[in-house]
Order: C-alpha cells, then structure tokens, then sequence
C-alpha cells in the first residue's frame, strides 16, 4: 500500500512540474508565473481542486509519438473558492507545449466549462498559449469548436471571465472575445488573430507583437481588453476584487457583502460639484466615489472611451452597475466608442441581474464625418437598445446637461428609467440655448441684442429641470449632497421589480 501511495504522490509530483524546471525557470525569467502558480493566487488558499491532472494527448503525427507526453496537456483545471464562493478554472500551461490546444486538452476546458454550467457558477480562463496544437491539424481545431460553442450556451447565465497572462493567438483569442470581460497583464501578454510574421507577409506591414495587439493597443485602441495590470500578481488580486462584484449566475442575484458605509451618508461637497459655468468641466468620478460604499469602484474600460465611464460599485452592500458621462472628456459627448462601450456594460448588467445607476451630462452625440462614416447611427443605437431592453432596475439622476436625443438614451424615464432624479443644476433641453435661438430665430442673427435677450429668455424656461419635473419625466428634484441617501433607497424599493418582455426567440440589437 505504501508503495502504490507513494507511486501516486510521485505521478502527482511528475505531473505538477509540467513542462519540467528548465521551462518553468524561463517562463519566471519573463516576468510570468507558471499556471499552478496563477490559480494558487486566484483562488482562495488551499481551496483548488484538480481535474484530469494525468490526462495526455493522443497525437501521433510530426514527431509527437516519439517525444516523452506530458501529463496534464498543457493546461490545468478544476475548481476553488474566491472568498468561499464557488468558481471554476482553466489555466494554459505555458511550459506544455507553448500551452497549444490539442483535442485532449480541448476535453479538459470543456469539462470544466460544462461543470460550470451545470453548478451555475462563474469561469475564470487564464491564457498563455501559442493556438492551435500544430501537429494535430483538424482535431485541434474542432477541440476549439466545442470551447467557443460553450462560451456562447453559457454567456448570460454564468460570468465567464477571461484573463491573458501571455501570448494569445489563432484559435486562443476568440474563446475569451465571446466572454463576459478580458483583462491582460501589461508588457507579458497580447492578442492577435495572426502574428507579426503573418502580417508581414500578407499585408507587408512590419509591427511588433506589443503594436500589434499589447495591452495598451487592446485597453486604449480597439477595446477588446476591459482593463490591464502591470503584473500577474496584481491582476489576479484585481480579479478576485472583480469576483466579489458578479453574481454567481443569472438568477442568483447580486451578492451582499457587509459594509460599515452609512447609506445614509450625506457628501455636501456634491452641492459644488457643479461649476457655475455650463460650460466648465467637472469630473464625474467624484460623484462616483463618493456615492460609493467605502469609495470602492471597479472600473471597466478605463482606458477606452473616456467620455463615458462604467463600472461597478457596491450601495448597501449590493453591487450596482454605473454608467457615466464623463464631462471632462469630449464634455461627456456621447460618440460611436463610448455608445458601445457603455451598451455592452449595460446588457452584462441586465443579463445578471445587476441594477444600474446613471449619472447624466451629455451635450448630445458627437456631429461630424467621422462619427457618421463611423456608423454613429447604428452604434448610438445600441445603447438606446439596451437600455429600453433592460428590466433591471433603472436609476438615473441628470447633474446638469441632459440634450437631444441623448436625453432620450441615458436611460431616461420613457425607455425604461424606474426612478430619475436631477439635481437642481440639471438642463433637460432639446439644445444649448444659444443654438436653439439661432436656429429659431434665424432671422435675427444680425441683431446680438435681440438673440442675447432670447437665450436668455430660452435659458430662464428651458435651462432647468423644471420643466421635465412639471411633467413627470423627473421624479423628483433631489439635493446632491443627498444623492447616495435617494440612491439607496431607491434601489432597496426596486428590489423586488418585475418586468415581463413578450416571449421572442431572441432580440436583433444592431449590431
Ligand atoms: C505546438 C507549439 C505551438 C503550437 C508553441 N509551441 N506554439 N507547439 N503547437 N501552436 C511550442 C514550441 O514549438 C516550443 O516547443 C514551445 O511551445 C515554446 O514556444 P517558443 O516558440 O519557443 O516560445 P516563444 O518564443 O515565446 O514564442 C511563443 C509563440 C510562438 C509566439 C506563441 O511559439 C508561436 O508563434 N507559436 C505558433 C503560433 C501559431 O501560429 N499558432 C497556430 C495558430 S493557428 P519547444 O519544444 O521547442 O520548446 C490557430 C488556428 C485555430 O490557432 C483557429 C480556430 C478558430
């Protein structure tokens, strides 16, 4: 009995060495940790169980007979807890093979991603892989196939969270871009469809792996990654701080955590948050902050879009999706990037059961060219989309610019908004003034002081909220410093909301 317990632990031993010591020193001497290493800080310690730890590939061709299999296939699974919550887990063993996905190490993802799916609880991919394993051709990718037909049954009813701790390429990148977020470790990691070689030789472009698809390019550019960190160690810390935010699953609902943050918390400085001039900027994460329990907020696509922001916070305990116009980028204009930004956060959140809360100052959507070859039309539309789809709780609160059909789209009361608040600073108009009196009273252009007393006259009945309140499209006109206080109370009254949609096969978002 000794001898076959001893056995064991020594397969074991085998087995968790991976790629042997030669390999695991020269993925440290990069700046990156090994697979085991990752989920040992991912997840809660000593919590980590492991699945298929001696699987091995079946491959025989180019030379794959011949060479010593590795057990484990060059990617490590199973499951733990990340502060006692249940999560499932894939990490690419880079030292296995460059981490490439054959046909056994695609059954050891697709278990885990079908025991998540079954337990409804989230799916954490951590990615350091070189694609598809080349010497098995076709079974490789169809062992892709059965991944990203996974991803898509399990998008919206558990949160799959992808993170990319390495390279990332072929068949790796399009398993993460169908789940719920991507992060990526800054200087270690990137993305592409094809490498720096591929692009050279087909489009005769010379570019280096970090130009072509860095952390930088993919936060800042096309806005495929949700967020990045300097290292594998904080990125992980961040993802557990992530966790704690989600829902288990779709029906499960938000978790609650304790909080010593009076909801009744009064912020008098919110009341000079709002410079006199309209024109002047302010920023819109203070007011954030300060509504925050404790001040904490997880950021999603920070670095993309910037006039709007999104993100997650907690009101009495309770995760609350935020969506923001930023008024000190583009003064909060909404343009084609930010309205996709902002409507992909808002259907995670309606997806999960999240409420969301948004604070509005928006001029309107950016004019020009650009935005309109861009599609402005269809990408704006996307956001006005998912907030009249939404049956999550709404509540949305105008600090001051609230113009145009941008009015309509931050989740105002017409498409769905359950409780909408402004501040007494808030100008609910179809324009600026000065705007709305040069178009209607064209013909007084050449006389400054007719049109001065008519935007003045346009301001005094236009420029505020009142008008908006007089009919209900406002509940209630609210003092900022009291702002967390009406938040709070809002969203415990629309706990318990129902809202029913006529049955559909599913919806058509313009895409
Ligand atoms: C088999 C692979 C491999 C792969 C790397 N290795 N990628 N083995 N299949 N795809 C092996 C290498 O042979 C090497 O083995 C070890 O992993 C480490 O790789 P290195 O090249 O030494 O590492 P590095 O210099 O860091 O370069 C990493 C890399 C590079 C940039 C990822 O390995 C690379 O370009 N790999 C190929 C990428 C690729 O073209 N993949 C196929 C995409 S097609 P030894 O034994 O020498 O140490 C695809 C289609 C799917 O994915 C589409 C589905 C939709």
């Amino acid at each position: 009995m000794k001898d076959i317990l001893e056995k064991l632990e020594e397969r074991r031993a085998g087995a968790r060495l991976g790629g042997g010591e030669k390999r695991i020193a020269a993925q440290h001497a990069r700046g990156k940790l090994t697979a085991r290493e990752r989920i040992e800080l991912l997840l809660d310690k000593g919590s980590f169980e492991e699945f298929d730890m001696f699987v091995e590939h079946r491959c025989i061709d180019f030379g794959m007979a011949e060479q010593a299999k590795i057990p484990g296939d060059g990617v490590v699974t199973g499951w733990g807890t990340v502060n006692g919550r249940t999560v499932f887990v894939f990490a690419k063993d880079f030292t296995v093979f460059g981490g490439s996905l054959s046909e056994t190490h695609a059954q050891k993802i697709t278990k885990v991603q079908d025991m998540a799916l079954k337990m409804r609880a989230p799916v954490i991919g951590l990615f350091d892989a070189g694609g598809a394993r080349i010497q098995e051709g076709v079974a490789a990718l169809g062992g892709y196939g059965e991944v990203f037909k996974r991803n898509v049954q399990a998008s919206g009813v558990i949160p799959q969270i992808s993170v990319i701790m390495g390279p990332c390429a072929g068949g790796d990148v399009y398993s993460p871009a169908m789940t719920d977020f991507i992060f990526m470790v800054r200087d270690t990691s990137y993305m592409f469809v094809t490498g720096p070689d591929v692009v050279k030789t087909v489009t005769n472009e010379t570019v280096t792996s970090e130009e072509l698809g860095g952390a930088k390019v993919h936060t800042a550019k096309s806005s495929v990654a949700d967020g990045a960190w300097d290292n594998d160690v904080e990125a992980l810390l961040q993802i557990r701080r992530l966790m704690d935010f989600l829902p288990a699953n779709n029906t499960e609902g938000v978790p609650e955590w304790p909080t010593t943050d009076d909801p009744e918390r009064i912020e008098m400085s919110l009341d000079t948050l709002v410079p006199d001039n309209p024109n002047k900027p302010y920023d819109m994460k203070e007011l954030v902050l300060k509504v925050a329990d404790e001040g904490d907020f997880f950021e999603i696509q920070e670095a993309y879009a910037k006039n709007i922001i999104t993100g997650f916070i907690r009101i009495e305990g309770r995760t609350v999706g935020v969506v923001a116009n930023q008024p000190m980028v583009l003064a909060g204009v909404l343009d084609a990037d930010a309205s996709r930004k902002a409507a992909r956060f808002v259907r995670f959140c309606d997806a999960f059961e999240i409420p969301i809360v948004t604070f509005v100052d928006v001029p309107g959507f950016l004019p020009g060219t650009a935005q309109e070859y861009g599609g402005l039309i269809k990408h704006g539309a996307k956001l006005l989309y998912a907030y009249s789809e939404a049956t999550v709780p709404l509540v949305t609160v105008i600090t001051r610019k609230a113009y145009g059909g941008a009015y309509d789209v931050m989740a105002s009361k017409h498409i769905g908004g359950d409780v909408n608040y402004a501040w007494p600073t808030a100008q609910i108009a179809v324009m600026g003034a000065k705007g709305a009196v040069e178009i209607i009273f064209r013909a007084d252009l050449g006389d400054a002081e007719k049109i001065a007393a008519r935007t003045k006259a346009y301001e005094d009945r236009f420029m505020s909220p009142f008008v908006a309140a007089e009919r209900g499209y406002i509940d209630e006109v609210i003092m900022p410093h009291s702002t967390r206080r009406r938040l709070a109370r809002a969203l415990a009254m629309l706990r318990q909301k129902k809202a029913e949609t006529p049955w559909r096969k599913h919806d058509n978002i313009p895409l």
